[in-house]
């Protein structure tokens, strides 16, 4: 491969079922004495939060909670939350929750060391010092924040979602424990579970992936797409709920160091507007963009529909590809997620907008396998709109 390419992970990765009780002596090696946990309020309600609190109080560490966090945080709901415990001698912060809670601990975390306006470390790297230690758990299996190093807040003065990204955002520690997952309702499962199958099949097939990150790109659309069904409907299942833990966490590190591409760009606008779940939007036009990209990658689409544990013995290669296409639209209206534009709301006359939109998102698109302009863009809009 002649194009270097660089991979990060969090320093400490602990996974398997029962792995968040080591939560305690993590957080020891780190020097925790006094720890905040970082939550939202939904969550706090549940018994979760103490399944973290316990192993860090058996290790006589002081232990406050915060469970202030809002879904889709904006840059506010994160200044109103460091001004309250910027001098509180915190040494640790452990955020446990959905993507929102695991951004918001990652930001707070640099927020600490890099005074000043939070809006000023928006964009890449520049963020310039390290942040206090953090430790991330994630309760649902699908953003894949816990192993990213970027992180999403929303700015209310435009209505625009915007992304710091940097190094420093990678936690100390992550625990990705299958057990935390078992009581996430199936509409969240089916949502998240297919945004990390998006982060697996668009970091595998993106400009940027790497000898590295393609197998473990691979190996999760495997772990994806034999257990999200199963984890789903039957969401008490521990082996399938630990495919998933395992299946977005890999899709997580992929995304991380290979970036995705189209599917995302063009999901982002839904959000805006039609206030599309990120999950749902993904998944709704994964296979429309997935049938122009495929032109543009027959070998990997191929390794892609392998993956998914479709036979594509005997077929030609282009054949073989096409599938992966009608496995993935199969896949996503199996577990419910709506299959067209017009079924979330979308009229003919928002997409000429849309478009215009997603052909901004640059750093998304130019990482997609097959070039696209507004144009093109327009033309998967009004294809997914119409439906197959
Ligand atoms: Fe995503």
């Amino acid at each position: 491969m002649s194009v270097s390419s660089i991979f990060r992970m969090p320093n400490v990765l602990l996974t398997g079922t029962g792995s968040v009780q080591q939560v305690g002596v993590q957080a020891v090696k780190l020097g925790a004495r006094k720890v905040l946990v970082i939550t939202d309020k939904v969550l706090n309600q549940t018994g979760l939060v103490k399944q973290v609190t316990d192993p860090l109080e058996a290790e006589n560490i002081q232990v406050d909670i915060i469970d202030e966090v809002v879904p889709e945080p904006p840059f506010e709901n994160l200044e109103q939350i460091a001004r309250g415990i910027r001098d509180q001698g915190y040494d640790v912060f452990v955020g446990i929750g959905g993507g929102s809670a695991l951004d918001v601990t990652k930001a707070l975390a640099i927020m600490m060391t890099n005074p000043g306006d939070v809006r000023e470390l928006v964009g890449i790297e520049k963020v310039r010092n390290k942040g206090i230690p953090f430790i991330l758990i994630p309760t649902t299996a699908g953003t894949g924040s816990e192993v990213t190093y970027n992180a999403i807040f929303t700015d209310i003065r435009d209505n625009v979602k915007k992304g710091i990204v940097s190094p420093y955002l990678l936690p100390d520690v992550a625990i990705v424990d299958a057990a935390l997952t078992v009581s996430v309702p199936p509409a969240v499962t089916a949502a998240t579970g297919m945004d990390a199958l998006v982060h697996a099949v668009e970091s595998y097939t993106a400009q940027r992936a790497s000898e590295l990150t393609d197998g473990i790109a691979l190996h999760a659309i495997q772990l994806i797409s034999r257990s999200i069904r199963t984890a789903v409907y039957n969401g008490k299942n521990i082996q399938a709920r630990e495919d998933m833990a395992m299946g977005s966490l890999m899709a997580g590190i992929s995304l991380g160091n290979a970036g995705v591409g189209a599917v995302h760009a063009l999901a982002y606008p839904l959000g805006g507007k039609f206030k599309v779940p990120h999950g749902v939007a993904n998944s709704l036009l994964l296979p429309y963009v997935m049938k122009y990209n495929v032109l543009a990658n027959l070998e990997k689409f191929a390794q892609v529909a392998k993956a998914l544990g479709e036979n594509t013995e005997g077929l030609s290669l282009r054949d073989a590809a096409e599938t992966a296409v009608h496995a993935l639209a199969r896949l996503s209206r199996d577990v419910g997620i709506p299959s067209t534009l017009r079924d979330v709301g979308v009229t003919e006359d928002d997409i000429p907008a849309l478009a215009e939109e997603a052909s901004k998102i640059d750093r998304l698109l130019n990482n997609n396998p097959r070039w696209l302009t507004v144009k093109e863009i327009e033309a998967i809009y009004r294809d997914a709109y119409e439906g197959q």
